[in-house]
């Protein structure tokens, strides 16, 4: 049985098809159980569980061959954070992954570090410390920035006001990665023991700026509107003014003037050629199979 904490995500409704479609058993693991009702079908189960609560995986992870953690606490409001569930929650699911005799495999960022700039980057990169030290078999899956998740931001402003906010200038480039292409390399990964003891980092196949993506966006939809940008230092003012009362909106912020200014390119070749089969989705198709 392989489990997928994080299986009603971007990632996630992507991944559980495709192993689901490959003839494996799958069980969602989810607070709510309703968001994963989608899912639900032939070789897919659901089992309500919270990564913070180490006392709701055990039922959760019975029978579990391979966990695979696609999950993230960074952009939600209230006690969701990377402390409590990249950091916290991935050590409570490697321990009980561990107690049921698993594999784990640990969906990560490309630049996970102990100083990064970022809080979730610093999590991530504690999390894989924590999964190196588990003794149990493990394969990190490091992706950079998905496409459809910038892309259904930007369409849904565009959609809802004619208008794209881009956070900061909008002209360093980042590498963007086809969330499609990520569940392709984690379905090798849980399926091939002689990736075990490995770290695997995927990208996409073009490292764009987010005004480039604003005009991708508008291109593929067919509608222009206008691109706004938020000035740095109003982001500055947004991560101070709101770090007391909403964390979350700070933590975005905070990454967005990162994104902004730190050298976030990457070379996918390697990987790439690693496996050959695996899809290279470009940004333009990621927006058209979102808005089909
Ligand atoms: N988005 C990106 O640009 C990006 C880039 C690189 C790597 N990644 C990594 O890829 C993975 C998937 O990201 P995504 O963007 O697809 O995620 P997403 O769409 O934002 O979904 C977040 C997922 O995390 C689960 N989750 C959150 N808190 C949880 C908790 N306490 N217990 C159990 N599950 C919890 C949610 O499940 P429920 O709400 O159903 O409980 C949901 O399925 C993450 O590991 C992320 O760090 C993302």
């Amino acid at each position: 049985m392989i489990i997928v904490a994080g299986g009603t995500g971007t990632l996630g409704a992507r991944l559980v098809p495709c192993l689901a479609g490959a003839g494996l058993p799958v069980r969602v693991l989810t607070r709510d159980p309703a968001r994963a009702r989608h899912l639900a079908g032939h070789a897919v189960e659901v089992a309500c569980g919270d990564v913070r609560d180490p006392g709701s995986l055990t039922a959760a992870l019975q029978g579990a061959g391979t966990v695979i953690s696609a999950m993230h606490g960074f952009a939600r409001p209230g006690r969701v954070s990377p402390a409590t569930v990249d950091r916290a929650g991935n050590a409570n699911l490697i321990g009980a992954a561990a107690r049921a005799g698993a594999d784990f495999v640990l969906v990560s960022v490309v630049g996970a570090a102990p100083a990064h700039p970022i809080g979730l980057f610093r999590a991530k990169h504690a999390a894989e410390q924590t999964l190196r030290a588990s003794g149990i078999g493990w394969t990190i899956v490091r992706a950079t920035a998905f496409m459809e998740t910038w892309a259904t931001i930007m369409s849904q402003m565009l959609e809802a006001s004619g208008k794209i906010v881009v956070f900061g200038r909008g002209d360093n480039p980042v590498n963007f990665v086809s969330a499609g292409d990520v569940a392709a390399l984690i379905a090798r990964a849980v399926t091939d023991p002689g990736l075990r003891g490995q770290v695997l980092e995927i990208g996409g196949p073009d490292n764009l700026t987010f005004n480039q993506v604003a005009a991708i966006v508008q291109g593929t939809a067919g509608r222009r509107g206008t691109v706004r940008h938020i000035p740095r230092p109003a982001l500055c003012a947004m991560a101070w003014l709101t770090a007391a009362i909403k964390p979350h909106l700070a933590r975005q912020a905070r990454a967005a003037l990162v994104m902004d200014t730190l050298d976030m390119t990457f070379d996918p070749a390697p990987a790439r050629r690693a496996f050959p089969g695996l899809p290279n989705t470009d940004m333009a198709a990621a927006i058209r199979e979102l808005l089909a």
